[in-house]
Parts: C-alpha cells; sequence; structure tokens
C-alpha cells in the first residue's frame, strides 16, 4: 500500500518535472525556430533548411520517439483524425509545428496530435504514443583557422564561398567542421581542434537538442 503511494508520487513528479522541461523548450522553439512546416517521417530524420529567415545557416531535424502505456491530455488534443496508417498520423504530426506528441489507436485508426508531450498513462493497451524531438543545427565561424589536415574526410570541390561550404556541412550527417580555402571545402567528421592560419576559415557545427 505505501510502496503504491510512493510510485503514484514518483509519477507525478515525472510528469510534473517533464511538462517545466517542455514549456522551457517550447520558449526555445518559438524564440528561434520560424520555421513553417517539419516534413516526412521523423524516424528517418527528414531535414528542412531554415535559411529563408535567417541569417545563419541552419537546420532542423525531429525524429519520433514510442514511450510506451502513455496517451496526453485530452486538452492537449490540436487534432484527431482516422487516418489509415501511424505514418500517416506521424505525418499530421509533422506537418504541425506545434504538435509535440501523436497518438495512434490500432483499432479504430484514430490519430490525436497533441500541443504538449504531458502524459498520463493510457488505459488502451494497443495504444501508441510518440512524442517529437527536435535537433536544431547551426554553423559558427572562425576566420584564419584551420583544422589539421590528416583529420579531413573528404573534399567538395569548386565551392564557390564560405557559406555554401558550410551548407554541405549542414546537409551532411556527419560533418561536424569544414576549412574553406577559397575553392575547396574541407570536411570534418570528429571533434577538430583547429589552429592559427591566415586566408582559411573555419567553420563548426553546433547543434542542440531539444529532448524531454
Ligand atoms: C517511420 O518509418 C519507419 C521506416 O519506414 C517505420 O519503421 C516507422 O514505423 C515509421 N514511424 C512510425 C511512427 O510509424
Ligand atoms: C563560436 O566560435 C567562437 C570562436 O570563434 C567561440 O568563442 C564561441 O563560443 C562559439 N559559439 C558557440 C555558440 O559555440
Amino acid at each position: 500500500m505505501l510502496l503504491e503511494k510512493a510510485l503514484w508520487i514518483i509519477a507525478f513528479t515525472v510528469v510534473l518535472l517533464t511538462s517545466e522541461v517542455y514549456d522551457k523548450n517550447d520558449e526555445l522553439l518559438k524564440a528561434c525556430l520560424p520555421f513553417t512546416s517539419v516534413t516526412g517521417n521523423g524516424t528517418t530524420n527528414k531535414m528542412i533548411d531554415l535559411n529563408e529567415n535567417s541569417e545563419k545557416i541552419q537546420d532542423l531535424k525531429c525524429n519520433t520517439h514510442r514511450i510506451n502505456g502513455m496517451k496526453g491530455f485530452d486538452e492537449n488534443v490540436l487534432k484527431a483524425e482516422i487516418v489509415n496508417k501511424i505514418e500517416e498520423c506521424e505525418g499530421l504530426c509533422n506537418n504541425q509545428k506545434e504538435c509535440r506528441a501523436f497518438r495512434y489507436l490500432l483499432k479504430n485508426r484514430v490519430c490525436f496530435v497533441y500541443n504538449s508531450k504531458q502524459h498520463i498513462e493510457d488505459d488502451i493497451s494497443e495504444s501508441g504514443f510518440y512524442v517529437k524531438r527536435c535537433v536544431l543545427c547551426y554553423m559558427n565561424i572562425t576566420k584564419n583557422v584551420k583544422g589539421c589536415d590528416d583529420e579531413i574526410e573528404s573534399v567538395w570541390e569548386d565551392v564557390s564561398s564560405l557559406e555554401k561550404c558550410e551548407d554541405n556541412c549542414i546537409k551532411s550527417d556527419n560533418c561536424r567542421a569544414v576549412h574553406f580555402d577559397g575553392e575547396r571545402c574541407f570536411k570534418f567528421t570528429d571533434e577538430v581542434k583547429p589552429y592559427e592560419k591566415t586566408g582559411i576559415d573555419f567553420s563548426r557545427k553546433i547543434c542542440e537538442q531539444y529532448t524531454d
């Protein structure tokens, strides 16, 4: 009996904690993400560019992550629709920037899209509850430094600007940094410690995670 009570208190605290983090993340998301849509099946990490609305090259990747035995709160439902597959339900979530979680009921194919990832235990055993996680990446330039030549992973030839070089790095999942010599873009996939070199510009990818 006592143990049961203790477990309830723990569960409640966890929900409170996650909701607090969520609210903070939500502020962050609002502050730096002027995007219009996130597309694709999140589990495969589809990407969108935020170039249009920012002077910085940025990239947002979202994916979904299942939490077993949970559901969202009724008051947080943005949308409820009948869809044929869980992938369609995920699509509804990914296409809505306010979406933070979704739930799919196999039995009647009802899809719930939530504006919060707050959740409680589900009484329907076969429901699938997924939260959306996003990572925002951008490039940070340091002028007149370069990475070590023996750490170069590959080279993009005939690159016209540092911006194009950074864009290549943003679009390449395993790219951690680049340096640009005026026509070639050198890619690094490991943590690099750049050193001074006049005429070469270095740019490191910085990624911030918005998770629970
Ligand atoms: C996303 O796609 C993958 C691979 O096609 C699939 O296994 C997964 O079930 C999809 N996501 C969801 C939430 O169903
Ligand atoms: C960007 O790079 C500069 C060095 O050029 C560094 O001082 C700064 O902390 C970096 N910014 C971030 C957000 O890491």
